[in-house]
């Protein structure tokens, strides 16, 4: 049997550790939503809005995905929301996912905090019932909003500790360093949350170092910019810190400008625990099985360093080690038998 790349890729089981639900929300679901809650989108069609999605760096897509966001209201609205990425990705042999939620972008809306994590939270328990796609929830602090604001969600989080395994640190980079945060990340983690965070993306590879060495998190979101730093590459290497890499994302945001510029190839061969994602799927045209074979064919890759990236996909995922074992022995299995 001679199995194409791509069908390597498509059958291949995988986890995704780098996701915002919010950037899943498909232009076709928005106009449905947003007419059931009669509410106003700026463009008139599917296609006046898809045309919109160019940008030239992180705010211009940042200022499109919270305006795209504002249609969401009830908890109906986040299941839906939901569920819809779980259906897709399960398509593509998904097994394991580590979605964010930005609650300030709705509460600060005057949609409940309440409201958007039982929608959310339903439609998990849901994918993980009918389509045995196992997950763990994030909770992002917007870091162009205060300190303040941040312990506030904090706060509103404490009822549901047990659905959130736990806090990380998105939206706008340059000029909001993980300082900023180093008192609610510390908050956080007494609480018994694990933290991860955005760095690096458009952020210096000092960025990176002070979301190590002041808000002790378990891996680094991006983290392109660690390639600035030689001795900040030593260090990621040998405690294997991973980077949850968003090649079609950097390509869509200017981090890159050619997927063959992507570092993923490079990183590997310095031993870095990198992992491939999707971030923002509905607005960077492509989902996992997308991402991989972007940088799959820009880069010439193997299917054993196909294998590589899923088997890491587990390594650095929240799973137990026992929970690992099993999906990485599956993707080993997987190669085996797919090889040729
Ligand atoms: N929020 C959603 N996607 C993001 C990204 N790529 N960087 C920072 N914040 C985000
Ligand atoms: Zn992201």
């Amino acid at each position: 049997m001679n199995t194409s790349i791509e069908d390597f890729i498509a059958g291949i089981p995988k986890a995704e550790l780098h996701l915002h639900i919010e950037g899943t929300f498909e232009p076709e679901l928005m106009f449905k939503i947003a007419k059931r809650n009669n509410k106003q989108i700026k463009y008139n069609t599917v296609e006046e809005l898809k045309k919109a999605y160019s940008f030239n760096n992180l705010q211009e897509f940042l200022d499109i995905y919270y305006a795209g966001a504002n249609v969401l209201i009830t908890e109906e609205d986040f299941y839906d929301l939901t569920w819809a990425y779980l259906k897709k990705v399960h398509s593509q042999n998904l097994v394991h996912t580590e979605i964010f939620f930005d609650p300030q972008t709705h509460t600060d809306r005057g949609i409940s905090f309440d409201t958007v994590i039982k929608g959310i939270y339903r439609a998990l328990e849901d994918g993980k019932q009918k389509l045995g796609v196992s997950y763990k929830l994030i909770m992002s602090f917007l870091r162009h909003l205060s300190e303040e604001s941040a312990f506030e969600t904090l706060e509103q989080a404490m009822p549901y500790k047990d659905w959130i395994a736990g806090v990380g640190l998105d939206s706008s980079e340059v000029g909001n360093p993980p300082s900023k945060f180093e008192r609610v990340f510390k908050k956080a983690q007494e609480a018994g949350f694990l933290t991860v965070a955005h760095a690096g993306e458009e952020g210096p590879a000092e960025y990176i170092w002070e979301a190590i060495n002041l808000l002790g998190i378990t891996r680094i979101d991006h983290g392109n910019r660690s390639m600035d730093d030689p001795e900040l590459v030593k260090k990621l290497a040998e405690n294997q810190i991973p980077l949850t890499l968003c090649p079609l994302s950097n390509l869509e945001l200017c981090v890159i400008n050619d997927l063959k510029d992507h570092p993923v190839v490079k990183m590997m061969e310095q031993g870095l625990l990198v992992t491939v994602n999707s971030d923002d799927p509905a607005y960077f045209g492509g989902y996992m099985n997308e991402n991989y074979l972007g940088i799959a064919k820009a880069l010439n890759m193997s299917k054993e360093q196909i294998t590589e990236l899923a088997k890491n996909s587990f390594k650095a995922s929240l799973l137990t080690e026992v929970e690992k074992d099993k999906r990485i022995a599956e993707i080993e299995a997987y190669f085996q038998s797919h090889k040729n």
